[in-house]
């Protein structure tokens, strides 16, 4: 039976320390597959440089079809396709390890509890407590909204992977690959949102937030919460 008082709306606590190597570890593999996106969309973009190849080609001599064009771009684009499956793999390990923790968790640390009790305390926060209570709660929504985010990415994700080999993955293939393409974008939003207000919270009442998800506790005072 626990039975201490309820912290203040505000309060932030220290996460624990799976939770703190899965944040890290998801944060930089996330951004991997935004960055061999970029790569591959962007900076590259094998496709659209064809004409560059048979102009260089042509410079030195030789000549090169527009077919032949495409098969030295599919190389390119493959091998950061290669990047983006095996980043993906390791995400959805992780993803596999935030699951088992939740599981494994305390019931009061599983994320659907801190949730809920963010609901009740800003349902039942006094008027002086309730922009607190509000924000602490959108917080929290935004948390819920990223795990169903990565969750779909994870399943649409290996739905490509192995799409050539299932029979019936192929037939969703492409409507997985959809739904791949558009969830990314969600993310991003997340991302900005994200890294914005813990930013925010960090320089105006919540100093140490972002140390707290690095080194977990200052205070062995605080329980360890999450
Ligand atoms: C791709 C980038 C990132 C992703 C996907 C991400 C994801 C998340 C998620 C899902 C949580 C909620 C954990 C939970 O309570 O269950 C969280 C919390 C947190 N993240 Fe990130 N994060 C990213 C980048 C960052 C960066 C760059 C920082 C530091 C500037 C940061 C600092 C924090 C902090 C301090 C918390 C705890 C906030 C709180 O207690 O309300 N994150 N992050
Ligand atoms: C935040 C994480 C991720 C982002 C932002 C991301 C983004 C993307 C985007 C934009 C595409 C192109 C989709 C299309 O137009 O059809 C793509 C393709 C793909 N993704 Fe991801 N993805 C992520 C995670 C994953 C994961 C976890 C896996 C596997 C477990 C994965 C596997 C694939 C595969 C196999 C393809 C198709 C590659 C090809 O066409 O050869 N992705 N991804």
């Amino acid at each position: 039976m626990q039975a201490t008082a309820a912290p203040p709306a505000t309060a932030t606590h220290d996460y624990s320390r799976g939770m703190r190597i899965w944040h890290w570890a998801n944060a930089t593999l996330v951004s991997g597959q935004l960055l061999t996106i970029l790569f591959q969309l962007v900076i590259v973009n094998a496709r659209s440089a064809v004409p560059e190849f048979q102009a260089a080609i042509t410079k030195s001599g030789g000549s090169l079809t527009q077919q032949q064009g495409r098969a030295l771009a599919h190389v390119i684009s493959e091998r950061i396709w290669t990047w983006h499956i095996w980043i993906g793999l390791t995400l959805a390990a992780f993803w596999l390890f935030w699951t088992v923790m939740q599981a494994l968790d305390p019931a009061g640390r599983r994320f659907g509890a801190r949730l809920m009790a963010a609901a009740r305390r800003y349902k039942l926060a006094a008027p002086a407590e309730h922009a607190d209570a509000r924000h602490a709660l959108l917080a929290k929504l935004t948390y819920a909204a990223f795990y169903l985010f990565i969750t779909i990415m994870v399943v649409t994700g290996l739905i490509l992977v192995f799409a050539d080999d299932v029979p019936f993955l192929h037939r969703i293939e492409h409507t997985s690959g959809e739904i791949h393409n558009v969830t990314m974008y969600l993310i991003i939003g997340y991302i900005v949102l994200h890294v914005a207000g813990v930013v925010w919270a960090e320089v105006t009442d919540d100093h140490g937030l972002v140390s707290r998800m690095v080194s977990g506790t200052a205070d062995k005072q605080t329980p360890q919460d999450y």
